[in-house]
């Protein structure tokens, strides 16, 4: 048992996700790899971050952009081989950055062995207990065994042909079809990815980001839901948690893989993706015995105002304090339109689940203006952070995708009511003349980049004052310098209901939600703005400041 309490780096890291397909192509094939990562990391040194976590790159039929899992202990061929993995964790860890993958456990690929081998095994047997197998509903066993549904969209079941060639038993999965979710009552799953745990702690990564991580254990009873499923726990809904989601024996599961971590040297961590509310049921996954951290998606959702932001960021540290963990912020990820997009629609309007042609569009300059304001806010906060890739350069989502370029199942799960995913997954311009704006060396790139990418590329931005990715650096910069992850929240009295304001540490910071401007006191020293004051001592609408406390 490793007691040593260590650096506690996580507490206050900042932590970049790379989204292997859309980062960096080494052989030109328009699709990200783990070489192409190796040639990049430099870039994550310069921007200053702490970390890095990449999402899924092990072999699947890439159904979900390889969020379905066919073997937990390999690299798929289209990103490498499981010695560029190695490469790329030593090349991570020779610049003094941490590494962490993502593990999927709720469920795996259809393709999975276990899958294929539960197809063909006899109903009742161990290779369908698994799996959520069970019969239909109805004289003829034909309609499912109950009434949830799938978060793509349709039904969460799905009827399998028994080997005999006649209709079957059905299985549950939360995602799409060919994600089948596994069975956590098993204890042969359980030990199994114990074994993957160990397996990536062995090869030498600083922890896991854990996919849907409040969705592995279901109520006993599978009751029906009568609502739509949503990622959250729907107690939104009359108070009532919802059958699929954080159950409390989840947390039983994360115990014991806590242990595991805390066997190795050099501080492992578990990361919860848990879209779970409110911040105190949240909470739980981050007790002492374990997860380290947990996403705070709720401060992802909450509105551009200054009443929801107290209010979200007050509950959010209460919450974590109150189990002695550090609280999380983020912004942007693979799942959600980019805040620089998101935050360019009507304050108070609900989010698109993507943006297409057609479709009602964010204004972009505002988008833009809100959204550094807004990561000016969240990297002066106490505790960790989280950065999508690209936000760096400011961004936004691809909303005018033609939709047979769309490649989320959510697009037809949904008989394309919701576009989905891909508009925040587009791959990255490093170079504003290059082809695939530098993507990769062809112009192949999975999904389409838009044609005025070019003024966000890196090589656009790096060096000139007053660009988005400047800005980041700079925060970042200073942020470290002045241990605002590790410093302690103070609020002032606001301004009516249009500013939010707080100390930590050796900085005074100030948000100016409203549509007036907000002059500040005599004498103060401006130590960053998220966008230029044209008056000294005047904020204006939508612009976050540093000052000296
Ligand atoms: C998580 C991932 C998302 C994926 C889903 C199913 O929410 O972030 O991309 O589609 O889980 O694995």
């Amino acid at each position: 048992m490793n007691t040593h309490k260590g650096s506690e780096w996580w507490r206050h890291a900042v932590i970049y996700q790379v989204y292997p397909r859309s980062w960096a192509d080494s052989d030109g094939d328009g699709l990200g790899d783990l070489p192409g990562i190796t040639g990049r990391l430099d870039h994550l040194v310069e921007l200053g971050v702490d970390a890095l976590w990449l999402s899924p790159f092990y072999p699947s039929p890439q159904a979900d952009a390889g969020y379905d899992v066919a073997d937990y202990r390999n690299v798929d061929p289209i990103f490498g081989q499981l010695e560029d993995a190695d490469k790329l964790i030593g090349e991570a860890h020779s610049r003094g950055l941490k590494l962490i993958v993502d593990l999927v456990p709720n469920h795996t690929s259809s393709a999975h062995a276990w899958f294929q081998e539960a197809l063909v095994a006899e109903k009742g047997s161990p290779a369908r207990n698994r799996y959520v197998f069970r019969d239909g509903k109805g004289a003829n066993g034909d309609e499912p065994p109950n009434d949830w549904s799938a978060v793509f969209g349709g039904s969460a079941w799905q009827r399998i042909t028994e080997p005999d060639g006649t209709p079957g038993q059905w299985y549950l999965h939360l995602f799409d079809p060919a994600q089948p979710d596994l069975n956590w009552d098993n204890p042969e799953i359980r030990a199994d990815f114990v074994t993957t745990l160990r397996f990536w702690l062995d090869r030498g990564v600083d922890g896991f980001r854990v996919d849907v991580a409040h969705g592995l254990i279901k109520q006993r009873d599978l009751a029906n839901w009568e609502y739509p499923i949503h990622g959250a726990t729907g107690d939104g809904v009359e108070g009532r948690r919802a059958p699929m989601w954080d159950q409390d024996e989840v947390h039983e599961v994360y115990r014991q893989w806590r242990a595991v971590l805390d066997e190795y040297e050099g501080e492992r961590i578990l990361v919860a993706e848990a879209w779970v509310q409110p911040a105190e049921r949240l909470a739980a996954y981050v007790r002492p015995d374990e997860m380290h951290q947990a996403f705070n998606f709720e401060y992802l959702e909450a509105h551009w105002t200054a009443p929801d932001q107290h209010s979200v960021i007050s509950r959010s540290l209460a919450a974590n304090d109150s189990v002695g963990a550090p609280t999380t912020w983020v912004l942007s990820n693979h799942d959600v339109l980019r805040h620089a997009s998101r935050l360019g629609l009507p304050v108070g309007t609900p989010r698109p689940d993507g943006i297409g042609i057609g479709d009602a569009q964010p204004d972009p300059v505002l988008g833009l203006r809100r959204g550094r304001a807004a990561t000016l806010l969240m990297l002066s906060l106490p505790g960790g952070a989280y950065l999508y890739q690209g936000e760096e350069l400011g961004l936004p989502e691809h909303m005018t995708m033609p939709d047979e370029a769309r490649q989320d199942p959510t697009w037809e799960r949904s008989s394309h009511e919701r576009r989905g995913r891909d508009g925040c997954r587009v791959p990255i311009p490093w170079e504003a003349d290059a082809p695939s704006y530098g993507f990769g060396p062809t112009d192949a790139s999975w999904l389409p980049q838009p044609r005025l990418w070019a003024e966000y590329a890196l090589d656009r931005q790096r060096g000139v004052a007053g660009s988005t990715y400047e800005l980041y650096r700079e925060t970042l910069r200073r942020r470290r310098e002045l241990g605002l992850g590790s410093g302690e929240l103070i609020w002032h009295d606001s301004t009516g209901n249009s500013v939010l304001s707080f100390t930590n540490g050796g900085v005074r910071v100030l948000t100016n939600f409203g549509p007036d401007e907000v002059t500040l006191p005599e004498g103060a020293e401006v130590v960053l703005t998220s966008h230029p004051l044209e008056t000294a001592g005047v904020v204006p609408s939508d612009v976050t400041v540093w000052l000296r406390a």
